[in-house]
């Protein structure tokens, strides 16, 4: 097996001697690439951000910014990375470096004062700028002064930049106007661009790792086979997919696992089918990737999305490691349980579907065993046509749920004929609404019929007060979800 190795702005560095739950940024940092930055070690900040080689959606390699603070190095043996020192073209010995366009546009627009969150931003803007679908407004150009004048929504501009992009990253001092003029002003990439040419040849394929440091190993099979096997054999195995609850656990309370198994280029985990009686989304596609793919084909999960946690999470993050730490206030199992949706369980065996109604057991436990894994998330067709997800948090991006509410309903001739309703944030596990399900079926989707099952909506669950919001306050908020989907949606179907 070949030594571990990271391709860091072009030049293959060995991961050794990083131990095997070292960060990519504490790697990069020790190796002298100080531009990537700590601000919070726990995926809040974006001051780590760096480019990695990922599968593309519309070319066979896109550039994706990641949180560096949260992946282990050795999850990227055998990948290709860019931190912020790589964007710039640097000169011949002694001649100064060529900016690249989105340094130039942060450093002439001024979206950049201390300069700490600076390097992150840039790498979020930097996968922006080569996302093959973004395109610039007919009538607008790229080159507008200020950029922010001629966009067409608030949250992009006219050179078709997703504001989004930049969810993740925070800064102090700036101001983030400035920092949104220097992304509504970027271009295209020119014929000319390493970083745009190396986007139509394939991205590294993953390589079967096993790396060993200090009496701890991280190990990636080829196989989905021969990753169950390992899991059969060694119960203590922690296993890690994009590591965006993993890193957290790290960083913050210093786990140390003698032996992590990575999952998330699986072959097996990474498909997503559309059949003709259900979805199936393998549990080791990203966030993003799902997204992408399925461009709003199945409009609950396009509600969540935007939802979730930032880009720069949702670029690493994925549906089974969502349902695998079963969080209580996870965002995605109150939309799937709203969408009737099953899991693929798998074990060195075979496989097993489990409802995902009967997955969760308590708090953080479900019905999976150690030595199986999450395989793929299946979404029963035809889907219900009125839906909505209302996630009632602190801020509108990037916080956790207080409470999350998903609907999804048949009304025809204005009678609810089913309803599926997914709570998280009221109870130990992600539940079903179930009594308030059964106030609406059969009902007329009346102000009558709305407001009784909004009082029975109140009474489910058992929510806690905490930090986030009082138990009084949860039981609200669900009664008023269900009276804000009615005034949205009595015009669509009365119509
Ligand atoms: C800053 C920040 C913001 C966040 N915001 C949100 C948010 O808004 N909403 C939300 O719901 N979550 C949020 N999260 C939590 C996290 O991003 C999600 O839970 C994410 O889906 C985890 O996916 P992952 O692939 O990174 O999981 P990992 O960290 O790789 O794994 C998480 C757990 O799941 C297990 N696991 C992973 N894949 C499988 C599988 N296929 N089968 C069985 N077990 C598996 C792992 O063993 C591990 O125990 C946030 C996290 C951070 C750091
Ligand atoms: S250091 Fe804050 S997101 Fe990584
Ligand atoms: S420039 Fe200081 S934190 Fe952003």
């Amino acid at each position: 097996m070949v030594a571990a190795r990271i391709t860091v702005n072009g030049k293959e560095t060995p991961i050794s001697p990083a131990a095997p739950h070292t960060t990519v940024l504490d790697f990069l940092r020790e190796r002298g690439l100080t531009g990537t930055k700590e601000g919070c070690a726990e995926g809040e900040c974006g001051a780590c951000s760096v480019l990695v080689a990922r599968p593309g959606v519309n070319k066979p390699t896109d550039w994706v910014a990641v949180n560096a603070c949260l992946v282990p190095a050795a999850a990227l043996d055998g990948q290709e990375i860019i931190t912020s020192e790589g964007l710039a073209t640097v000169g011949e010995s002694g001649a100064p470096a060529t900016l690249h366009p989105v340094q130039e546009e942060m450093a002439v627009r001024g979206g950049s004062q201390c300069g700490y969150c600076t390097p992150g931003f840039i790498c979020s803007m930097a996968a922006e700028y080569y996302r093959p679908d973004r395109c610039a407004h007919a009538d607008s150009g790229s080159d507008s002064d200020s950029g922010s004048d001629d966009s067409t929504d608030h949250e992009h501009g006219p050179n078709g930049f997703d504001l989004h992009a930049l969810s993740g990253n925070l800064c102090r001092c700036t101001g983030y106007r400035p920092i949104r003029d220097a992304a509504y002003a970027v271009g295209e990439p020119t014929d000319e661009d390493p970083l745009a040419q190396r986007r139509e040849q394939s991205p590294p394929a993953p390589v079967a790792t096993e790396y060993t440091q200090d009496g701890a190993t991280f190990l990636r099979k080829d196989t989905l086979a021969e990753t169950l096997q390992l899991l059969r054999e060694r119960p203590d195995a922690v296993v890690v997919a994009g590591s965006t609850d993993y890193g957290v656990e790290v960083n913050i309370r210093s786990r140390r696992a003698e032996c992590v198994v990575a999952i998330d280029r699986l072959p097996e985990l990474r498909e997503l089918r559309v059949e003709a009686d259900h979805i199936e989304i393998g549990a080791a596609v990203t966030l993003t990737e799902i997204e992408r793919r399925l461009d709003g084909d199945v409009p609950l999960l396009a509600e969540l999305f935007p939802q979730f946690a930032s880009r720069l999470i949702r670029n690493s993050g994925t549906l089974g490691g969502n349902l695998g730490t079963g969080s209580p206030i996870g965002d995605s199992p109150p939309v799937l349980l709203a969408l009737e949706a099953s899991l693929v369980l798998a074990d060195a065996d075979g496989e097993r579907v489990v409802p995902l109604a009967e997955y969760f057991t308590g708090y953080r436990q479900s019905v999976r065993r150690p030595d199986e894994l999450i395989r793929a998330v299946r979404i029963p067709l035809p889907l219900s046509p009125v839906v909505a997800f209302h996630k009632i948090a602190k801020r509108r991006f990037d916080d956790i749920s207080s409470v999350a509410i998903a609907f999804a309903l048949d009304i025809e001739g204005g009678i609810v004929r089913k309803a599926r309703i997914g709570l998280g944030g009221v109870a130990a596990t992600p539940i079903r609404a179930l009594a308030t399900e059964a106030a609406l079926e059969g009902k007329p989707w009346s102000a009558e019929t709305v407001e009784a099952a909004a009082r029975v909506l109140r009474g489910e669950g058992t929510p806690m007060s905490d930090h986030r919001a009082s138990a009084i306050y949860r039981s609200a908020m669900l009664g008023q979800s269900l009276l804000k989907l009615h005034a949205q949606t009595t015009e669509a179907v009365s119509s």
